[in-house]
């Protein structure tokens, strides 16, 4: 086995302090895990549609068995935006909690950190994604996700929607003190949240071995979380109550997680968000339609990546060329779209080919921190070939 990391010509670092408590009803151990921490005013953090759940019931009746005195913030719809972060930070700031709790999807994990970070820093809320620096650390953040993907539960990154653009933050004072993974949490999620958010976590994987700060630690997460991606992805979309799925899921959102908070992600992401609101698509789904296109752009510049992946989705590369590997990755994923029933070409969300020029552009402007950590750098054109070959299909 060669190593095949540059590691001859440079160090990598690895970090992610996030405390995991992992399994079928481990819930159960919420109480117990509150009362080693020093609070006594709690904030619940999530959505609307999620606090009406009969797992939000539970979490919330957990968390008041530690004797907090416990407050909510039910208003973190999917993909928030700048007036319910503004909301956010005026009821924080008001009322100071001293732990919180993110419980839901992404949003509401990722409105969890800001919650924390917000009650304890006073600068206009929405400056923080333009460069204000997050100057204190606030009460710490636990993570309890019921619906698995995003990875947020072990992620330092919050993402608000700014005007139709997504911003982010990524910064250690947002990192969860612990999470509690429950797969049985996730059981009730509908097939199209279960679909968007794990094919997210699938896409996380790939681009974090694709990404040109992955490193052994990384990917070896990412190694995993693909196979049980692949593995259990569609069993959770076709049957939500299958148990050994969704533990499957919750397992390979975890790992990608801690895969790409290491590496950071690649292209497909910041091809995503050129479409993704305007299109008003679920951000999961925006990403993949990127992916198949994206693997075969990249082949040819990590041939020895290329094979691990395809042989973490179970392809056999035996024999073939990196870019015919390319092409099986994109066929892999296209099955699990086809099973998914997600969008395949930008010509199934409706985007005209005169537009497309204005979304290369837009990448190129507002998100080129996915392409810097791209292994094949392209060009303009080469963009342009991509988007189009995106439009028609292959
Ligand atoms: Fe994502």
């Amino acid at each position: 086995m060669s190593i095949g990391f540059d590691l001859l010509n440079r160090a990598f670092t690895f970090y992610s302090p996030t405390r995991i408590i992992f399994g079928i009803d481990s819930i159960s151990r919420l109480p117990d895990e509150l009362k080693k921490f020093d609070f006594k005013k709690a904030l619940l953090v999530s959505g609307p549609k999620v606090s009406k759940t009969k797992e939000y019931s539970l979490v919330k009746q957990l968390a008041s068995q530690a004797g907090a005195d416990l407050s909510e913030f039910t208003m973190v719809e999917a993909e928030p935006d700048i007036p319910i972060l503004n909301s956010l930070a005026g009821f924080v700031r008001k009322w100071q909690p001293e732990i919180v709790l993110g419980v839901g999807g992404g949003s509401s994990m990722d409105f969890s950190k800001l919650a924390s970070a917000l009650s304890v820093n006073e600068k206009e809320p929405s400056s923080y994604f333009r460069g204000e620096k997050i100057a204190k650390k606030g009460p710490p953040i636990i993570t309890i996700p019921t619906l698995a993907g995003t990875g947020s539960e072990v992620t330092p990154i919050s993402v608000v929607v700014d005007n139709g653009v997504k911003r982010a933050i990524f910064n250690t004072a947002l990192y969860p003190s612990l999470t509690v993974v429950d797969p049985r949490l996730s059981c009730s999620a509908d097939p199209g949240a279960t679909s968007s958010a794990g094919i997210d976590a699938l896409c996380h994987a790939l681009e974090s071995m694709m990404s040109v700060d992955s490193n052994p630690i990384s990917d070896s997460l990412s190694s995993t979380a693909i196979g049980l991606a692949c593995a259990y992805l569609e069993r959770a979309y076709c049957n939500g109550g299958d148990l050994e799925a969704r533990v499957g899921l919750s397992a390979a959102s975890l790992m990608a997680g801690m895969a790409f908070q290491a590496t950071g992600l690649c292209l497909p992401h910041g091809i995503a968000y050129t479409y993704a609101t305007k299109c008003s698509l679920p951000h999961g789904s925006s990403v993949s339609l990127a992916v198949p296109y994206v693997a075969i752009f990249n082949a040819p510049a990590i041939p020895r990546k290329t094979r691990i992946i395809a042989s973490a989705m179970g392809i056999d590369t035996s024999g073939a060329s990196p870019i015919e590997a390319g092409f099986e990755i994109a066929s892999r994923m296209f099955d699990i779209m086809d099973t998914l029933s997600l969008p395949q070409t930008l010509d199934d969300l409706g985007i005209n080919e005169s537009e497309l020029e204005s979304m290369v552009d837009d990448l190129l402007t507002n998100h080129y921190r996915f392409v810097e950590k791209n292994p094949r750098k392209p060009s303009r054109d080469e963009l342009l070939n991509l988007y189009m070959d995106m439009h028609e299909g292959l």
